[in-house]
């Protein structure tokens, strides 16, 4: 089953947008200086929503072929929701991703299984990508109930989601230990769980939806470990935080060239 790499940047709350400009574009020519052809891979940056605007000028100006997308999503369409961001508002603004349910979001923010099932659906409605974010803490892992725990989420994100909805989704697993800590899950424990993730996809929606769906690895991904973790068979990609902050590396990590 060939299923085309997404490499997703989540730059978190970080880089201005005169910031988000300058990375967009070494990173655009970083690429082109090393001749990379963008179907081999799907390349995605996700800035904060005020860098939005300014990271679509670039894109759209110098034609890019970067994906670009946001952070979060309000489930709400409009309204007195002071400090929300709606889902039109993003495609308006060329969005074509949206993570979803990232666990600093969980952690933070008391995001549950039910907002990130709402806000799946919200940015399906709008004809967005969710990156469906799940996995574990230290405590689950060293329990080892870890696979048990990411299923239920799962369950609970595509809760009365379609089949055909369902194929336009990304899954990313991040196991929360291994999240800025340095701290990477070996490529077979990525594997296990990423595995399990399509078993589960297979069981609600059979194998030729799974087998089509992309599930990720996010944590601690850098450009000496990427092409490793991404040899494994259920593991179609990777969201990457503090290594997307770079050009330079972010663009080896696209390119798998460690
Ligand atoms: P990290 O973050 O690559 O800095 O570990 C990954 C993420 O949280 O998406």
């Amino acid at each position: 089953m060939s299923r085309t790499p997404l490499l997703a940047g989540n730059w978190k709350m970080n880089m201005d947008h005169l910031q988000a400009i300058k990375l967009v574009q070494e990173l655009g020519l970083d690429l082109e200086d090393h001749k990379f052809n963008y179907a081999d891979a799907d390349v995605v940056v996700l800035p904060p929503f005020t860098d939005l605007r300014s990271v679509q000028t670039v894109v759209e100006s110098d034609k890019m072929k970067i994906a670009y997308g946001a952070q979060d999503i309000s489930v709400h369409d409009n309204g007195a929701y002071t400090g929300e961001v709606s889902a039109s508002m993003l495609v308006k603004l060329g969005c074509t991703y949206v993570v979803v349910g990232h666990s600093e979001r969980r952690e933070y923010h008391c995001e549950s299984d039910a907002v990130v099932n709402e806000k799946t659906k919200v940015t399906l409605a709008a004809g967005m990508t969710p990156i469906v974010c799940c996995g574990e803490g230290l405590e689950i892992r060293q329990a080892g109930t870890h696979v048990d725990h990411v299923l239920k989420q799962i369950n609970g994100a595509f809760d009365g989601i379609s089949a055909e909805d369902a194929l336009k989704c990304v899954v990313a697993y991040e196991p929360i230990w291994a999240i800025g800590t340095g701290e990477v899950a070996t490529p077979d424990d990525a594997q296990e769980v990423c595995g399990a993730i399509r078993e589960k996809l297979a069981e609600l929606y059979g194998q030729e939806v799974a087998d089509k769906m992309r599930v990720l690895y996010g944590g601690s991904v850098k450009s000496s470990n990427v092409k490793e973790i991404l040899s494994r068979p259920d593991i179609d990609g990777a969201l990457v935080g503090g290594a997307s902050l770079k050009a330079d590396e972010f663009s080896r990590i696209v390119r798998q060239d460690g």
